[in-house]
């Protein structure tokens, strides 16, 4: 099928890439000229494992332009819309992306039906708007001669960044949000190799063993939009009810990461999203949930499970740093070096990470602080330049001469660190990452996110 995706952020630029390999012919339109000119290069301006691979092998299948014409918009079956919809201060979600894609595609659609597809996270109801906005931009173009046939439908992106490729090939579901039954014709019938996974894995990327087929879900606009969310929410939530219970931990002596590990057990409960420690960052928690308390709200309802579930996340970022200072006391002037400075591992992206709030607080109480990350630290030169923080490439420099290391991202770079060789300084781990018995051995003084021993 002829497919074009807009945007070419990690939703965009992932699924133009798998449905490129599964056989369809796509193109990438964004408004980011750098962006096309470096995918036209093969650069690729994400990180994330194994899309260098894949898309190097399909991208002669690709193109790549800033311009609505050149995409030829009335010959294609499939949109993708995959633009950012980033935060505003009031928590709602910033559409201006969203409506510049629809006034665009309502001057370029052409007379055959076209199928819409939002996998932008955008706020509940906003299929129907963005609809009801192409209709609006097509009718002032009233020259033009035919009636647009198309339909928006919502089909929302549940991968998760540093391992979206593996996510986009191998989803556990795939939600089709219409009642239009031609649009759930075409969409079934571009992701069927998904869902029946009858397509030759990536090299890279083999099938999981127990993998068949995935389901498919379908339902009306409102409620795939709702989904959405709702998932985000539920996972968020289920992190910070495992912190709030590494906070008793702490208190009454327990250990959190036994807490998790016994609850895991329990397959009503299952054990993933209960890794305790400083928290959930990047562009999807915070904003999503901030999103979901303002749309309650506007909507005469306060979500205080949500609600909730921020106020514990955000407050472990002081968690760690009241910790340090509890263990070395006044932080002026004292030598503080972060391991890892990404919102997560796998990834170089820093939205909403908490190493950034943290870093602020560091250097608030005078701290001198040197950051280090494997893959983190160009775009933390490039977005974070006047934070304070010395940004070091070199791990054992990072490690040179700490008074204290605060691990704030579980890279598997971290378990390998040659302690030995690292001055006796005190290690507090806000991922719980550690091998914490052998570094006390060594003579370290340590603290773990959720327990009393230290
Ligand atoms: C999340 C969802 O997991 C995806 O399903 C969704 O598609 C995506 O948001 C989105 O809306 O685009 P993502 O934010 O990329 O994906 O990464 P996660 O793996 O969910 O991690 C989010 C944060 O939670 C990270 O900061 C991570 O360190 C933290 N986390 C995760 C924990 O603190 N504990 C855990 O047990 C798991």
């Amino acid at each position: 099928m002829r497919v074009v995706v807009i945007g070419t952020g990690y939703v965009g630029l992932t699924t133009a890439t798998v449905l490129a390999y599964i056989g369809n012919s796509v193109t990438c339109l964004d408004t980011n000229a750098e962006k096309i000119n470096r995918l036209k290069q093969g650069i690729l301006p994400i990180h994330e494992p194994h899309l260098d691979e894949v898309f190097d092998q399909v991208r002669h299948k690709m193109c790549f332009t800033t311009d609505y014409a050149q995409a030829d918009i009335p010959n294609t079956e499939v949109i993708i819309i995959a633009v950012g919809t980033p935060s505003l201060p009031d928590g709602d979600a910033d559409l201006t992306y969203l409506t510049q894609a629809a006034e665009s595609l309502a001057q370029n659609l052409g007379e055959a039906f076209t199928l819409i597809v939002n996998k932008s996270t955008v706020p509940i109801g906003t299929g129907k708007w963005l609809e009801d906005r192409i209709h609006d931009f097509t009718d002032a173009l009233d020259d033009r001669p035919g009636k647009r046939d198309f339909n928006v439908i919502s089909s929302p992106e549940f991968l998760s960044q540093g391992s979206a490729l593996r996510d986009s090939f191998y989803p556990n579901r795939i939600i089709i949000g219409t009642q239009h039954a031609p649009s759930i014709e075409r969409f079934s019938k571009l992701f069927e190799p998904i869902h029946k996974q009858n397509f030759v894995s990536p090299k890279c990327l083999p099938r999981p063993e127990d993998l068949q087929e995935v389901p498919i879900f379908v339902c009306d606009v409102i409620s795939a939009e709702t989904i959405k969310y709702a998932a985000n929410a539920f996972l968020a939530t289920k992190i910070s009810f495992i912190n709030e219970m590494g906070y008793l931990a702490q208190k009454v002596g327990a250990d959190v990461d036994a807490l998790a590990k016994g609850m895991g057990l329990d397959p009503r409960i299952g054990s993933r999203f209960l890794n305790a420690g400083i928290g959930w960052g990047g562009s999807c928690f915070g904003k999503d949930t901030a999103a979901l308390v303002a749309t309650a709200r506007k909507n005469g309802l306060e979500m205080r499970i949500v609600q909730a579930a921020r106020d514990v996340n955000y407050s472990l970022r002081q968690w760690i740093v009241n910790a340090l200072q509890e263990k070395i006391g006044d932080l002026n002037g004292r030598r503080v070096t972060l391991l890892g400075f990404s919102f997560k591992p796998n990834t170089d992206d820093l939205r909403d990470a908490p190493s950034i709030d943290i870093s602020k607080e560091l250097v608030k109480r005078g701290a001198i602080v040197t950051a280090h990350d494997p893959v983190a630290l160009k775009n933390a030169r490039l977005y974070y330049p006047d934070l304070g923080v010395v940004y070091e490439d070199d791990l054992s420099k990072a490690l040179e001469n700490p008074e204290a290391v605060l691990l704030l991202t579980e890279w598997q770079d971290y378990l390998h660190i040659d302690w030995q060789n690292v001055p006796q300084c005190v290690i507090i781990d806000g991922r719980n990452h550690l091998d914490h018995a052998r570094l006390r051995d060594l003579g370290f003084e340590t603290v773990r996110f959720g327990s009393k021993q230290s």
